[in-house]
Parts: C-alpha cells; structure tokens; sequence
C-alpha cells in the first residue's frame, strides 16, 4: 500500500466486538507506524437510528477507551467524535446535491436497517453514505481500513468524488482506496455461520466483545456452533462448513497466519482439542484491551479531553478542504 492519507470510522453503539477489532481496529493500529492516520467515534452516524442521550455520550466514551486500550496511539493517530467537526455535516450537505437517489435506492446497509417498515425509518438512515462520504473526503483521505461490509460504502463515495470532480471540472477529490484484510473481512456470528457478527444482535452469545471476562469468552467459545467433522487439511474443504471456516478464520487473525497454516497445525483435530485453544488465544489478545480500558473509563474527563483535542486537530485538517470545496462550487465567502 502506497502512502497517503489514512481514515476510517466506527459507531458508539454499544461494545466493540470481535468483528470490529479484527476486521478493522487491528488494522488501524498497524496503519499507525508509516501512514497519517485519523480515526473517527461517528456520533452522526449513530443518530441515524433512536438514541438516548445519555447512551451516546457512554457509548462514546467506551468506543474511545476501547480504541485507546486496542493500541491507538493518540500523540500520533488523530482519534476524535465527529459531531465536535462540523465540517463533516456541512460536505455530507453538499454531497447530497451531488449523489443520486438512484445511486442510495441500491445499498444494502439501509435495506437491511429500515427492514419492512421502510417509510418509518429517518432520511439519516437514508442518506447516511453521503455523510460516510464527508467523512473521508473532508481530509481528501485516500485509504480507508475496513471491514468488507463497508465495501459498498466506500464504492459510494469514489463515485461522489468522481461526480463532483466532473462537474467542478479539477481533480479536486483523490478516488479512496477501501483497504480490507484477507483473513477477518467478514468474522460471522458464534451462532450462525451464515450471519456477520454484529452488535445489534440480540443475542449475547453470539459475539465476544471487547469487555467480556476470561470466564465468558471461555463459555461462548465451548458453546459455539460448529459440526462434527474434524477440521480438514486444505481451506477448500471448508467451504460448506461456514461455522467451521469462521473459527479457524478467527484464530488465523488473531495468531497472524493465514488460514491454510491454521489446518496445517490442525487438520484432523476436532472441535473439543481446537476450541480450547481458541479461546485461550482469544483471551490472551482481548484481556489486556479489557483491563486498559477499564482503567481509562475510571476518568471520562480524561477521555473527553483526548476528543476534544483530535476535534482541533481534525478540524485544522479539514477546514481549508472545505473552504476549497465551496470556492470550486461558487459559494462566496470571506476571505479571512
Ligand atoms: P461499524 O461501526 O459498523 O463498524 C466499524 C468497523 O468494524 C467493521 N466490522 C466488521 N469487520 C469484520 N467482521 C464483522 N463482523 C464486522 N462488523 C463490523 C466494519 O466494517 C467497520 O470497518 N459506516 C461505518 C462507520 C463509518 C466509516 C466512515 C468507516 C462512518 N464513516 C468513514 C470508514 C470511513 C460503520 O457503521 O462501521
């Protein structure tokens, strides 16, 4: 990956998984070392769906003790909530005179999250891509770690950049390359292979999230779905056992192998030798995220302080991209 300019989002709403983490956090620590990175709580994307405020103001500041606690280095990386960067709302404006409803009707995220009672959900549900868009593009961003679920999105948004690139006539948006790992793009529900791990599932046992204790990552990793087959030697053997390929996944990620050096080591094994591995692997990576971030939730002044910084320091960032912005679009401004 070439460098440039990273940037990437997560919601507050509720813990951070597994999911989260390997799909995309892990990812963005790495980024850290030779890249300029800038992470972003989505509060305003949050609001798209009921909230109570005193939920987003927690779920804010666990998000952000979660990230801190999973190695986000904050003198370096710019780690901010996005409601304290007004820039992001003002650009999602702009761009929803440039996406076309044709181009929104299509997503898969909003069909999924308005469900059968379409007409009820709110137009920020709707045109949430738009301010996604924003989000990245008010820092000309040009790579974005995620997971494969966002891919969609981001497809979205180098089609905005290219359509306002034709109709203000400069190459005035860099085109953001989505940069999703190989093993854990997708890390599916413990219950069904079949179904992304999510936190809005109403299951608990579905997902290991970031504060879980050792007893209960232990618990849910014995009770996970799985079948009776040991696991085979070769990765293509896998493909119809999707509870089977998300655990192996899991530990390939978590160990930083890939899934075929997995089966090397335990082709042959059944689930009752496997498992127990697994979730010893699994406890050694996300116990320490767990005591980190309980130690930083003991002081949220602290925590709304570190966003209140990266809200400055984006905002430095983002503040002349916009004004340029207005200026290729007309707009008549000041000049100081
Ligand atoms: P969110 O909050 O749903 O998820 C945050 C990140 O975690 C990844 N992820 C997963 N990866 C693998 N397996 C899973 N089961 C899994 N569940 C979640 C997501 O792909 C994501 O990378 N729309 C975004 C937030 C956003 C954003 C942005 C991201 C807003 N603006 C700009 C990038 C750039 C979202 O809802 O992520």
């Amino acid at each position: 990956m070439s460098k440039g300019r990273v940037f990437s989002g997560v919601q507050p709403t509720g813990n951070l998984h597994l999911g989260n983490y390997l799909g995309a956090i892990k990812n963005w620590v790495g980024l850290q070392q030779d890249h300029e990175t800038i992470y972003c709580i989505v509060d305003l994307h949050a609001i798209t769906v009921p909230q109570q405020p005193q939920l987003l103001k927690k779920a804010t500041q666990e998000v952000a003790a979660c990230l801190i606690a999973s190695g986000i280095d904050t003198n370096n990386s710019i780690l901010f909530n996005q409601s304290q960067v007004s820039q992001h709302a003002e650009l999602a404006w702009l761009f929803n005179c440039v996406a076309r409803l044709g181009w929104l009707n299509r997503m898969t995220q909003f069909k999924e999250k308005a469900g059968k009672n379409r007409e009820n959900a709110t137009v920020g549900l709707y045109a949430y891509p738009t301010l996604m868009a924003a989000d990245i593009l008010a820092y000309k961003a040009t790579h974005v770690p995620v997971g494969d679920d966002q891919k969609q999105h981001l497809e979205l948004t180098r089609d905005i950049a290219t359509a306002f690139n034709s109709m203000f006539g400069e190459e005035f948006f860099p085109l953001p390359e989505p940069v999703i790992q190989k093993t854990a793009a997708r890390i599916m529900s413990l219950r069904d292979g079949s179904s992304k791990m999510s936190k809005s599932d109403d299951s608990d046992f579905t997902r290991i999230n970031l504060n879980d204790e050792d007893d209960l990552i232990a618990q849910k990793i014995k009770k996970a779905k799985t079948d009776p087959e040991p696991l085979p030697e070769t990765v293509e053997e896998l493909e119809n056992r999707p509870e089977a390929r998300n655990l192996v996944g899991i530990y390939a990620a978590l160990t930083n192998q890939s899934d075929a050096e997995v089966l090397v080591e335990f082709s042959g094994q059944g689930f009752g030798k496997f498992k127990p591995i697994l979730a010893e692997s699994l406890i050694g990576s996300i116990s320490p995220i767990r005591t980190e971030m309980n130690k930083l939730l003991a002081d949220t002044n602290h925590l709304d302080n570190v966003l209140s910084e990266g809200s400055k320091r984006a905002a430095v960032i983002a503040e002349p991209i916009l004004r340029a912005c207005k200026n290729v679009m007309g707009f008549v401004q000041s000049t100081s």
